[in-house]
């Protein structure tokens, strides 16, 4: 059998073994280890960005196949700006060129774009082309794609705290108002369900400052894989890990068992 059939006949043994009904409905992703791909390799860091903007494509693409709902990629956190200048311009350059090439994609594939993050420290050129693309694509409703950009948990925490703060103070709520629910309304990601599973490539076991608040029962995947060799072969594996999980959310397995033959 030719190599490519046999891919293909791989591909199918997965979709196969993933339970459409069970699918997480929203997926988290730290892209870590495009500069070690690029140092195993004897290239440049830039070169390891490059190729890992080919599996951002391949994985966007295979989440809008499966029909994941919500895609979060962790696409710059805020503490990347402490990167040397080279590498920071060559970032925003890949990502407004990425913006570009793939705003025909979304619209056809009928994606919506949105961004989270400080996204005012970002230059103006990669500003304007996110809005103008998030824009575009607004209408997209069969998957949101959202890049984080300039993203920091704790920065968004913070920020969350200070208007919470505010709006005592103005009177517009109540002490009794804040809960861990309203909390979430004013987190950025407050248009978005909370990740039901984390991919982290690379194998490192930390979070990185991502989305620290909307990860509270998300289920974690490490994978060793670095970022550029990931592949959406690698993702449906992850799906199917994550279908053979029981999220309890604190309850007890006997209690999960009672609401699922009940829903
Ligand atoms: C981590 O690899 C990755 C990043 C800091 C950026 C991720 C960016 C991309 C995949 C390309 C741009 C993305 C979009 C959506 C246009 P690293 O540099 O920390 O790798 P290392 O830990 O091996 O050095």
């Amino acid at each position: 059998m030719p190599e490519s059939d046999k891919n293909k006949t791989k591909m199918d043994n997965f979709k196969n073994r993933i339970d459409p009904a069970k699918l997480p409905r929203h997926i988290a992703i730290i892209m870590d280890g495009n500069g070690r791909w690029a140092k195993k390799k004897f290239l440049t860091r830039i070169k390891g960005h490059e190729k890992g903007i080919d599996a951002v494509r391949d994985v966007v693409e295979a989440c809008r196949e499966m029909g994941i709902a919500y895609l979060t990629l962790y696409a710059f956190s805020v503490e990347n700006w402490r990167r040397p200048a080279s590498e920071v311009n060559a970032l925003m350059r890949l990502l407004k060129n990425y913006l570009l090439k793939e705003r025909g994609n979304l619209l056809e594939n009928e994606i919506c774009l949105k961004a989270i993050g400080d996204l005012d420290r970002l230059p103006e050129d990669v500003r304007e082309t996110l809005f103008q693309v998030i824009e575009d694509t607004e209408g997209g409703d069969k998957m949101t794609l959202i890049l984080a950009l300039s993203y920091g948990a704790r920065w968004e925490i913070v920020k969350a705290a200070l208007r919470i703060a505010n709006d005592l103070k103005k009177g517009a709520i109540r002490e009794e108002d804040v809960t861990p629910e309203m909390f979430s309304a004013y987190l950025t990601t407050s248009p978005f369900p909370d990740p039901d599973l984390l991919i982290r490539t690379s194998g490192e076991l930390r979070l990185s400052n991502f989305l620290l608040w909307q990860l509270a029962y998300t289920e974690l995947y490490i994978t060793p894989t670095l970022w550029p060799d990931f592949t959406r072969k690698e993702l449906m594996q992850a799906i199917e890990d994550y279908q053979k999980r029981e999220r309890r959310f604190g309850m007890t397995s006997d209690q999960i068992s009672e609401l699922h033959a009940k829903y």
